[in-house]
């Protein structure tokens, strides 16, 4: 049986509509587990909505519905935006489903009978845009006085009977866990980050609220509800079957891959691995967390009008266009930046004038010039033998670097096989050889072909519908990495009689909006 791969990326609040932000992370997992699926692992993927807390329930009542339904709706937002995006997950979780209450519950009570729950009376901060508590010593002074969070959000003082987890109690543990598992938090700076932050000493945290009614019910405490981080990180749990389905804990538990954002690297890194440790479950095997996606290198935000939708963006260039450039622009775990006009630069250049137009130019003159019949052998060259290993160089590059999380560099990995099929071309000029030497001009075309094929192999994770295209209209149906270096695949297409239809192009040349252009 295929070795098991369980990713996730973070559950979304839908307390507004989702953005680039939103969208660039569930892209990003999802060309991980398509690249982990293709190569032969049994992937569970899971997304979804982070519904509960305080500020969907403000959110809620200042539009005048009920918490409930407001959350239907807005979630809905969600799973919409990751159809468009083509996101190919295996579970959309919500937290008000009713296995999740079970989980929350149920790692609740385990956390209580290793004697890590106690109550007592919380005095202090906290910020419902973060849903998160600082110590007084973590505040920044904002304009006229304010106190403001470290990521700038106003906090307010809370006062109420709260269950607290005993956090203190895991800060060696804690301490011993990064330093055993060095790749545990990544990138290097976060991880850095989180160590300063732990050697500092923790806290206990205050894990439950009574201010109001819109969580998961703690177990045996009427008036108390989770706080929104303690069920949110469950949903990772609930998604692997627990606590009930232990065959499928069994296998895809613990989790390969969380894949988050760097603002909420303290939730998944500190207080999720003492949450398990305390349940006395394995701890996932990595936390990874990327960076912030800026407009035009500025933070996206409703005053500065620039908060873009990731429909806009579809609409306007297409899917696959935006994941590619997503993926291909930024180094996964720096913040990075986007604009229409460097969409459009990076997919042209990439895209629609490399690898499109060397599918499109080398398929259309098969289907003219050779009524689309896959090329005979010809006359071969050494040149041609470079040109596939250079592929299966520039294809390797990719999936090492993709295996390391490292997207931007394999894709730049595969760029090279594209330039390299480019060079090809214009050093054989097949269309020349129509007339003068027919039989290289099949050896040529053949070599091409079978490039196309594995560099769109090779890419399929980060533009499965066009890459998709491309195969089909070669007829190439293995689509996974292990078939990429099949030397037979030619032959067996030719002898088939697979004939090449003209084809459309792929990877269509974008223009900028005109309103994007401002
Ligand atoms: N609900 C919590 C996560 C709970 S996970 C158990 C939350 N939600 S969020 O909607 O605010 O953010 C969801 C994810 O989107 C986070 O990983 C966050 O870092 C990411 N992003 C939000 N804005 C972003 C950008 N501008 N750029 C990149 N990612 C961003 O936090």
């Amino acid at each position: 049986m295929a070795d098991p791969y369980y990713i996730t990326t973070a559950i979304h609040y839908p307390n507004g509509r989702p953005h680039i932000g939103h969208a660039y992370e569930m892209i990003a997992a999802d060309a991980i587990a398509r690249f982990q699926r293709q190569a032969g692992r049994d992937v569970r993927f899971q997304t979804g909505t982070d519904e509960h807390g305080l500020k969907m329930a403000q959110t809620a009542r200042a539009q005048g519905m009920e918490t409930r339904a407001f959350a239907d709706k807005m979630s809905s937002y969600f799973s919409d935006m990751a159809s468009a995006l083509n996101i190919s997950y295996d579970r959309f979780i919500r937290t008000v489903e009713a296995d999740h209450y079970t989980a929350s519950q149920t790692i609740w009570r385990a956390m209580q009978a290793s004697g890590d729950l106690y109550l007592d009376r919380y005095e202090g901060w906290y910020s419902v845009r973060d849903e998160a508590f600082y110590d007084e010593k973590e505040l920044v002074d904002g304009e006229g006085g304010q106190k403001l969070s470290p990521q700038g959000t106003p906090v307010e003082w809370t006062a109420e009977e709260t269950w607290f987890f005993r956090l203190s109690k895991y800060q060696q543990p804690l301490l011993d866990l990064y330093a055993s598992n060095p790749d545990f938090i990544r990138p290097e700076s976060r991880r850095n980050e989180v160590l300063r932050f732990v050697e500092g000493g923790l806290s206990d945290l205050s894990v439950s609220r009574t201010s109001f009614d819109w969580g998961v019910p703690v177990p045996d405490s009427p008036g108390h509800v989770m706080y929104v981080w303690v069920d949110a990180l469950t949903n990772y749990l609930t998604g692997a079957g627990y606590p009930d389905d232990a065959a499928m804990m069994a296998r895809y538990w613990p989790a390969d891959l969380h894949l988050i954002g760097k603002d909420i690297t303290r939730f998944h890194t500190v207080y999720w691995p003492a949450f398990l440790m305390s349940a006395n479950l394995p701890l996932p095997r990595q936390v990874f967390a990327h960076g912030f996606l800026l407009h035009r290198g500025e933070k996206m935000s409703k005053s500065l009008g620039n908060v873009v939708g990731p429909d806009e963006l579809i609409d306007a260039f297409g899917v696959d266009a935006v994941r590619y450039f997503l993926l291909r622009e930024v180094s996964f775990g720096q913040d990075g930046s986007y604009s229409a006009d460097a969409i459009v630069t990076r997919v042209n250049a990439e895209l629609a004038n490399s690898f499109g137009n060397l599918a499109q130019r080398t398929l259309s003159f098969i289907a003219k010039n050779l009524g689309g019949t896959m090329p005979a052998e010809g006359r071969g060259d050494p040149a041609d033998a470079m040109l596939i290993e250079e592929i299966v160089v520039a294809c390797a590059g990719l999936r090492t670097a993709f295996d390391d999380l490292m997207m931007s560099q394999g894709i730049e990995a595969w760029m090279r096989g594209v330039f390299a099929c480019n060079q090809y071309i214009d050093a054989q000029a097949p269309w020349a050889l129509r007339k003068t030497d027919p039989e290289r001009m099949h050896a040529v075309l053949r070599t091409l072909v079978r490039a196309i094929r594995m560099l769109a192999i090779a890419i399929l994770p980060v533009v499965p519908n066009s890459a998709g295209k491309v195969l089909d209209q070669i007829g190439a149906e293995a689509r996974d990495h292990a078939a990429i270096d099949d030397d037979g695949w030619y032959a067996r297409q030719a002898a088939a009689g697979f004939v090449i239809a003209p084809p459309t192009p792929v990877f269509p040349r974008l223009e900028l909006p005109v309103a994007a252009e401002a």
